[in-house]
């Protein structure tokens, strides 16, 4: 489907791998080290997904460029898959957390840094009510319980190919129009077809239907897919979207952790749209563990009619470090001094720069690819029109011509986020590394095509 010789895959293939391997010693020695008291010698077994015989171990990594231990230094436009979409370690989050470190970490009390953020976030994002956790997936995870108490209802609804953290009821597709635990999920503590139902996005027949059943507490969706390639939602769905979830008295959570990308109040703010809760997590800290959510002052009512005081803390929302003072400072910060207009208005520039130059080397090979590109995030991916639904992303991946396009850009100094063909743009990130991209991206195109 991506139109590409597989043996000139290989070919390829071999030769990258070589010229890796030759480039990394030291990362190579620490990868072997590791392996005696960490599982895969890596401290979380995803990160062996990364191309190249093993992986790189990070020296230290600044704005929008990262130095591995072997010296070579890499335009990073996978930003730690978004964590550090505000550049690595920006100068105000750095001399806030530097600040508070010394002052207390973590005191399960409030911060007066907790009213600020509290504050920014509902005059960024419109929800008057917020919660901090550790994590996006823990925001994701505490919005579906409260959903699931205060409407009495056991399902959630989540769009096939959705990615939205390591949450039991997310982690599932449909097989064959069924719903089934996703490949790889470990230990699932019962059938996602209990708890989940699963619609394409943009197939609005199927959610109508779904919803029908009156069974799901909420619908749990990411604006747009940003974990299976770029997504968009068609015009309209997001209308009536809200209007199914409203009739059957649904609740909608939107989950904002990637789509922050579109704008300083993410995709809902640019869109208009209206969800009852909003979760997110990743930059808002400045690359500090923190996730949050918010929700409308009707769901606060409700979350509070259903509040058991002396057992809030047991109810299992929270958890001891949730909110805790260096994670708030850094968001404070980070919202007031990173994340802000200006620095967006610079970032999404820089990601029309990717997208059409990466449009323009696709048309000159006449590839059967195409570029998709939601604010300052962009996509290539092996198809030759955007998918218009998980299901069609899926299928268009190419794991073969993926982990050989990461590895090319790699072994030229550029990081593409893991998985799939995504750039990310950071306020640090500079024209000249997209260009970086640009030029290794039209080199590969002509190697593969024998151009
Ligand atoms: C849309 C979305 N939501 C939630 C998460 C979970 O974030 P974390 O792994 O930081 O908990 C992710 C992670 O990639 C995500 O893409």
């Amino acid at each position: 489907m991506s139109g590409v010789e597989r043996g000139r895959i290989a070919e390829l293939m071999e030769r990258e791998q070589s010229r890796f391997v030759a480039a990394h010693p030291e990362s190579k020695r620490l990868h072997e080290r590791g392996k005696e008291s960490l599982l895969d010698g890596v401290p979380m077994n995803w990160m062996t997904r990364w191309p190249g015989a093993f992986p790189v171990f990070v020296a230290t990594a600044e704005g929008a460029e990262l130095t591995d231990v072997d010296g070579n230094s890499y335009a990073d436009l996978c930003l730690g898959d978004t964590g550090a979409m505000t550049g690595h370690s920006p100068a105000p989050t750095v001399a806030a957390v530097q600040d508070r470190v010394a002052r207390g970490i973590t005191a399960m009390l409030p911060t007066e840094d907790a009213v600020h953020v509290g504050e920014e976030m509902k005059r960024r994002f419109g929800m008057p009510n917020w919660q901090f956790s550790l994590s996006a997936t823990d925001a994701n995870r505490f919005v579906v319980r409260i959903a699931r108490e205060i409407t009495g209802r056991p399902k959630i609804l989540v769009h096939n190919h959705c990615y939205h953290g390591s949450v039991d009821e997310t982690i599932t597709t449909l097989v064959g129009g069924e719903v089934r635990p996703r490949e790889g999920n470990v230990g699932a503590p019962v059938d996602p077809a209990e708890t989940t139902r699963i619609v394409e996005i943009n197939d609005l027949d199927a959610l109508e239907r779904e919803l029908s059943h009156g069974d799901v507490a909420c619908v749990l969706v990411e604006p747009a897919l940003t974990n299976i390639g770029i997504v968009l939602a068609e015009d309209g769905y997001h209308e009536r979207l809200r209007e199914l979830t409203r009739e059957t008295g649904t609740l909608l959570v939107i989950d904002e952790t990637h789509t922050l990308c579109c704008g300083p109040g993410g995709y809902t703010a640019v869109a208009g749209l209206e969800p009852d809760f909003m979760t997110m997590g990743k930059s808002i800290g400045g690359g500090v563990p923190i996730g949050a959510y918010g929700f409308t002052e009707e769901v606060g009512r409700r979350v509070r009619e259903h509040t058991v005081p002396v057992a809030a803390d047991v109810g299992g929302v929270g958890g001891t470090l949730a909110g805790n003072a260096l994670s708030l400072a850094a968001a404070r910060a980070t919202l007031a001094e990173v994340l802000t207009d200006e620095a967006f208005e610079h970032m999404i520039a820089l990601g029309e720069r990717f997208e059409s130059a990466v449009a323009a080397t696709i048309a000159e090979h006449s590839l059967p690819w195409s570029v998709t590109r939601l604010g300052c995030r962009a996509e290539y991916m092996f198809s030759p029109t955007p998918p218009r639904t998980g299901g069609e992303a899926a299928a268009a991946l190419d794991e073969e011509l993926d982990a050989l396009l990461h590895l090319y850009m790699l072994n030229r100094g550029i990081l593409l986020t893991p998985f799939h063909m995504m750039a990310l743009m950071s306020p640090a990130t500079t024209e000249a590394h997209v260009d970086r991209h640009s030029v290794a991206f039209a080199e590969a195109a002509a190697e593969l095509t024998g151009a």
